[in-house]
């Protein structure tokens, strides 16, 4: 069945784990993760953007998260991925989404409360859950300086105040994270003190973080020995990931690394197979590519195999 995260966050929070929230947009990614989280018994977020919305058409993607869940009998959240306005949270909701992210962290403060607060009053009337976002995930190449890229991160005192003001039922915060697959020039910076800070003054509220794909070197180096072109890419350090699911962030969210193992594994199965030419065989090595980075992440990264 669709449910909402409630649940899932509150054992998360209380187990130190992180739920997975993994965006999707075509029939094979949604099997290959699903496929993982049957094995390995983990609660489970599938996403959608605004563009996966697009290409893949609304219909379709409901219907093949509603076969997924009727088909591994799992209980899986379906969630909108940084929604920007009222209208797309709402038609998410009227749609049968379980939780929905309305966006406002590009607003001034007093704006992004506005916009948070009258999605959060449309979604609980109808029993939908809602993340907010606070504080902007800046690229290496959006900022230069450290000082500068700091200063977008979120402001634990204004993370109390968004939070008893919007109603929201989780938060994501910018602590150093980016999307993407270069998210750090020199050496991975999480800010933990802040992270600390955040959970401090919001004890037991679930806190989400974006941004958090590892970019595997696996599969970098499989996409540019195979004819990609992907130089200079890093992501957040497991350890990292492991370290802040243990302090109040319940939600996790990757999509570059499956883009990635997706893209990986096409290049490899095409180069090596040149009279090849049945989708069947290579979208079949992807969803197999897609089930092996869940599997890992649930197991060693995310921490929440066999939470159901
Ligand atoms: O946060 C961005 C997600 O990775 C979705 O990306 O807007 O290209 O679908 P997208
Ligand atoms: P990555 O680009 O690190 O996978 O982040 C995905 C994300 O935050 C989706 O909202
Ligand atoms: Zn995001
Ligand atoms: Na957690």
């Amino acid at each position: 069945p669709l449910v909402t995260s409630k649940e899932m966050f509150k054992k998360a929070y209380e187990g130190g784990y992180a739920i997975g929230a993994f965006n999707v947009n075509n029939m094979e990614i949604i099997q290959g993760i699903v496929e993982a989280a049957k094995e390995e018994r983990a609660p489970l977020i599938l996403q959608v953007s605004a563009g996966a919305r697009k290409y893949a058409k609304p219909v379709y993607l409901k219907k093949l998260v509603e076969a997924a869940a009727e088909d591994s009998g799992l209980p899986i959240v379906l969630h909108l991925d940084h929604g920007e306005d009222f209208e797309i949270c709402k038609a998410c909701i009227d749609d049968g989404f379980t939780s929905v992210m309305i966006d406002g962290s590009r607003l001034p403060f007093e704006e992004n409360i506005a916009l948070t607060k009258r999605v959060v009053e449309y979604a609980h009337e109808r029993g939908v859950v809602v993340e907010g976002e606070l504080g902007r995930l800046a690229g290496v190449e959006d900022n230069v300086k450290v000082n500068e890229r700091e200063a977008t991160f979120t402001d634990p005192d204004q993370a109390v105040e968004f939070v008893e003001r919007t109603g929201v039922d989780s938060l994501a915060i910018a602590i150093g994270t980016s999307h993407g697959a270069y998210k750090f020039k020199g050496e991975p910076y999480l800010d933990f003190e802040r992270l600390k800070k955040i959970t401090e003054k919001l004890p037991g509220f679930p806190l989400v973080l974006h941004g958090a794909s590892s970019v595997l070197p696996e599969y970098v180096e499989m996409c540019n020995k195979y004819g990609g072109d992907i130089p200079g890419a890093k992501g957040v350090p497991e350890e990292m990931l492991r370290k802040a699911a243990t302090m109040g962030i319940c939600k996790i969210n990757i999509d570059t690394d499956l883009r990635l193992a997706v893209t990986a594994v096409l290049r490899k199965y095409l180069a090596e197979n040149p009279a090849e030419f049945d989708p069947r065989k290579y979208l079949g090595e992807a969803r197999n590519a897609v089930k092996k980075v869940v599997q890992h992440k649930i197991r060693n990264v995310l921490g929440c195999s066999g939470k159901i």
